[in-house]
């Protein structure tokens, strides 16, 4: 999207689409009458009635016709003005850009931000329009929509200081850019996608943002001794990789922060096959790696004062003549066994060996993102993305960052008595853990990986897809985890910012 910002008063521009935040009631809506009087009690009128209540993320189009040197005014809710914060300008930003989408309207200027006198509303609007305004559209070959949002000025009062916010602004263009990017490889379908797909994919941002990358395939992923990964891997015929990005963005003693990403590029189950119905969406279940290499981009791409390592395991999980069988029993590289009860419990045999890893560069703080249970929509829903760990600290730093960016964590705990769900009989652990606790029996066993620095798994099978489409979400992949992570990160590279302290 081209973006810029300009100084100027709403009533007297001139745009297709005019964006405005409108509150509850009419009367703590700024300029309400100034509009009101010159579209001729046309908004009045929709208040009365009810069409439009001002109530968060709703939206009401209406044509000038010639009242304003706007063809559009967009009316967008955001509820009452006291509790007006910049997730509520986000949705709302979000539903004007989808609104603004479905009427074909390619160029808008935005005063959304000016609704409320608080800090973060304008980059919070900013992310709600680029967000919002996302289609994955790329194999329509009939029917596609060649009008998107494509161009957007956000309009501000005269005594803003334009310098720093266009630099504000496009460090959330780079972000937002970065979330795109992962929300295309997650709606990839997965004979596209495949491990040696995203492998290149990475390379590709690799060599763009300066990082370094290194492709680890089957002789070494061997020598290594991964036969968990391996072992998920090996009934597909698209082979196993593991992908390991650094960012190096400080001096090269600090330690650096590691994240790990789960890419399975399909989950079938494998020989535990998994039910036909909805087996398509599968093709989501690499949506960490995807977060992962996305906050790699954005991070380099704000070079971040920090030092960072992307970890992606890769792999399909299939049923062959050749795959893992329940009942075998798996050497991982930490030495540990794994008796195998369900080859669909695949995603912590991946991460196990991935986590391990990433002991390797001595990280400060190690964290996975995974689409690991159903068990985790069964208990949050798509809300809430579940978070365990080993450290409070960490938990409550991304906590805020959760808060702070609308991608929301809940805690479960990974309490030591868990640990009964994954004894076997004849190996060190089993993979899967029955009916019970499933999200947190998952945990439990990554934590037996993870290393003794503060680590936290975030589960995330119920906030990588949106579903029906709100606000800043369209329908499909929504990119979780990339400004959640952002977030985090840059309060390590700046720790007295005042939204992480
Ligand atoms: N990728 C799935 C989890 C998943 C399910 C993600 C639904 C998104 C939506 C994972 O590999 C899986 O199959 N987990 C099993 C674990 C069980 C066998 C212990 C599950 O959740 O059923
Ligand atoms: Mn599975
Ligand atoms: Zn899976």
């Amino acid at each position: 999207m081209i973006f810029s910002v300009q100084a100027g008063s709403p009533l007297e521009c001139a745009t297709p689409a005019l964006i405005v935040g409108c509150c509850a009631t009419p009367a703590e809506t700024p300029l309400f009458e100034a509009f009101n009087t010159a579209l001729g009690g046309v908004p009045a009128r929709m208040y009365e009635s009810k069409e439009f209540t001002g109530k968060p993320g709703t939206v009401k189009v209406i044509h000038t016709l010639g009242a304003l040197p706007a063809q559009r005014v967009i009316l967008a809710g955001v509820g009452d003005l006291k509790e007006v914060t910049p997730e509520r300008i986000r949705r709302a930003a979000g539903a004007a850009a989808q609104a603004l989408v479905a009427a074909r309207v390619a160029s808008a200027v935005s005063a959304l931000h000016q609704v409320a006198p608080a800090d973060g509303l304008l980059e919070a609007s900013l992310e709600g329009f680029f967000l919002g305004n996302y289609r994955y559209h790329c194999y329509k070959t009939k029917d596609r929509q060649d009008v998107v949002l494509g161009e957007l000025t956000a309009l501000l009062s005269g005594t803003d200081d334009i310098d720093r916010i266009t630099r504000q602004a496009y460090a959330v263009a780079t972000v937002c850019d970065a979330v795109r990017m992962a929300r295309d490889l997650v709606s990839a379908p997965g004979n596209v996608a495949t491990p040696v797909y995203l492998a290149e994919r990475a390379e590709e941002i690799a060599f763009r943002f300066d990082m370094k990358c290194s492709i680890l395939e089957d002789n070494e992923l061997t020598q290594l001794g991964m036969g968990a990964l391996l072992a998920v891997g090996q009934g597909s015929r698209h082979p196993p990789r593991l992908v390991a990005l650094v960012y190096s963005g400080t001096d090269e003693e600090v330690s650096p922060v590691v994240l790990v990403g789960k890419g399975i590029t399909f989950d079938s189950g494998g020989l535990s096959l998994k039910p036909g119905a909805n087996m398509e969406q599968m093709k989501r279940d690499m949506a960490g790696a995807a977060a992962v290499l996305g906050t790699m981009q954005a991070v380099a791409a704000l070079k971040l004062p920090i030092n960072l390592v992307g970890l992606l395991p890769l792999a399909e999980n299939m049923p062959d003549g050749h795959a893992y069988k329940p009942g075998d029993v798996l050497t991982t590289s930490s030495g540990l066994t794994v008796e195998i009860n369900n080859t669909d419990a695949e995603g912590r045999l991946l991460l196990c060996d991935a986590l391990h890893y990433a002991q390797r560069f001595q990280p400060s703080v190690v964290i996975d993102l995974a689409t690991l249970t159903g068990a985790c929509v069964v208990a949050l829903g798509h809300n809430a993305t579940g978070v365990m760990g080993n450290d409070p600290h960490l938990l409550a730093t991304l906590l805020r960052a959760g808060e702070s960016t609308g991608e929301r964590l809940w805690e479960l705990p990974l309490w030591e008595e868990y640990g009964d769900l994954m004894k076997s009989d004849i190996a060190d652990l089993k993979n899967a853990g029955g009916p019970h606790a499933g999200t947190i029996s998952a945990g439990w066993f990554l934590k037996q990986f993870a290393g003794k620095q503060p680590w936290a798994h975030l589960d995330i099978a119920g906030t990588a897809w949106e579903e029906k489409g709100r606000h800043y979400l369209p329908k499909g992949a929504t990119g979780i985890g990339v400004r959640l992570l952002v977030e985090y990160l840059q309060g390590i590279a700046s720790p007295s910012a005042p939204s992480i302290a």
